[in-house]
């Protein structure tokens, strides 16, 4: 198929899972709003409906809650497809039923690129509009996410990392008592094959979180003193400084002086922090235990993202490009969740090993970024690739390329049409 057909199809599928102002993921398994789900939606809608994109930022923003965290899912309608639902999570923070914790910050980023791309002529008005509440948003997750003010941010969740079952969190997570779920029915593995999803004793502990959580009430200062996971992830990290790095580009836009004095004292801090997450025997930035100090031992998809988020010293960089190319050699396609050489690598389940393509973007994006086009424009390839191959899946193998997860996936064909395909990369050159 042509990249002009699946441009079609792509679209296709961002106005088939269009709720009317918010996208989801992909019908039945993810039936609601999801955060950076939405957030990568807004880029695809922005290739072909920028008012729709800026609705889509806009409509993720009526959840915020009233401490400033943006929920990780908006329930705006009931829908027994999908578990856990509002009842499960039970919390009261905001104007929209929501599960009770955050999803990776990329809505700056996006909010920024947005308005650079802009032709409507309103884009600056509604940049205005997000800017406080990105604020806010920003300044919860550093009170509430990094409390020690360390400079990295931890998930109390491994959905909260976005990167639900990574070998990272598998021994934090083994630590969590299981407690106060009951019995209970996963409706994830009745839509997709369940060796693709995450195992049953994962799904224990991740109930088991939420209600600890749920018995403080979601208060954010108690959750992030008791919650009984609380894991300093490369990845939230790599995005939130990156996501504040195009806030304060956007605040010093829109003339907002004292917001972006503040900025420039958060990066300053996170520049400093992120060496916490340094793994000088992998030479690469991983996840830390914050209840026990320790460090992991892999390598995932994450790590990449130091170049995102700035980081291109050349120790980073080199070390990244050597990483890059001893897995290239290992898999066909790149860019795979968790390191191929890791015992915990799994090529189709889930984030132990498959391909994402909007880490894709972002990983490329650093690269580019860094000066490094050859290895931006292998992920570019790569991802379009896949896509050709194996269609608009959730994630794909890094081996055989075969499409896994979800079909008709919202993200993927957003990724396409602002990134992966080649019309949009002859636009762009
Ligand atoms: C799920 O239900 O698998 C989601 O990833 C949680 O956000």
């Amino acid at each position: 198929m042509s990249h002009a057909e699946l441009d079609n199809q792509a679209r296709a599928i961002l106005t088939g899972n269009d709720q009317g102002g918010y996208t989801i993921p992909t019908k039945g398994l993810y039936p609601y709003q999801w955060n950076w789900d939405s957030v990568f939606v807004a880029l695809g809608f922005a290739t072909f409906d920028q008012d729709r994109a800026w609705r889509e930022i806009e409509m993720l923003f009526e959840g915020q809650w009233r401490d400033g965290m943006v929920p990780h899912i908006l329930f705006r309608k009931d829908d027994p497809s999908y578990f856990p639902g509002p009842s499960v999570w039970g919390t009261d923070g905001g104007p929209i039923p929501s599960s009770g914790h955050s999803q990776p910050p990329v809505a700056a980023s996006v909010v920024h690129d947005l308005l650079a791309g802009d032709t409507t002529g309103g884009g600056e008005e509604r940049a205005e509009r997000l800017l406080p509440k990105l604020m806010n948003w920003h300044r919860w997750y550093l009170s509430y996410r990094d409390p020690d003010g360390l400079g990295v941010i931890a998930v109390i969740h491994p959905w909260e990392s976005g990167r639900d079952n990574l070998p990272d969190w598998d021994e934090a997570l083994r630590a969590v008592e299981v407690r106060d779920i009951g019995p209970y029915e996963r409706k994830d593995t009745s839509h997709v094959d369940p060796a693709m999803r995450p195992h049953k004793e994962d799904y224990d502990r991740y109930l088991s979180i939420v209600a600890a959580c749920r018995n403080v009430g979601w208060d954010p200062a108690k959750v992030a003193a008791s919650c009984p996971f609380f894991v300093a992830d490369p990845g939230v990290t790599f995005i939130f400084l990156r996501a504040n790095r195009d806030l304060l580009a956007l605040a010093e836009r829109l003339g907002r002086n004292e917001e972006a004095d503040e900025i420039r004292g958060w990066i300053a801090k996170m520049e400093e922090g992120a060496a916490r997450l340094w793994n000088e025997d992998l030479m690469a930035h991983v996840a830390v235990n914050e209840r026990t100090c320790k460090q992991t031992d892999g390598i995932s998809s994450a790590s990449f993202l130091a170049l995102y988020a700035g980081l291109t010293d050349t120790r980073t960089l080199s070390a990244l490009q050597g990483h890059f190319d001893r897995i290239a050699a290992k898999v066909r396609y790149l860019m795979p969740s968790y390191d191929p050489g890791h015992p915990s690598y799994e090529p189709l389940r889930y984030w132990r090993g498959p391909v994402w393509a909007m880490i894709n973007y972002m990983i490329a994006k650093g690269f580019a970024e860094a000066g490094d086009k050859a290895r931006a424009e292998r992920l570019r390839a790569d991802t379009a690739k896949l896509i050709e191959t194996g269609g608009f899946a959730e994630y794909f193998s890094p081996e055989s390329g075969a499409g896994a997860g979800g079909g008709a996936f919202s993200w993927t064909s957003a990724i396409w049409l602002s990134w992966a395909s080649s019309t949009r990369a002859e636009q762009a050159a």
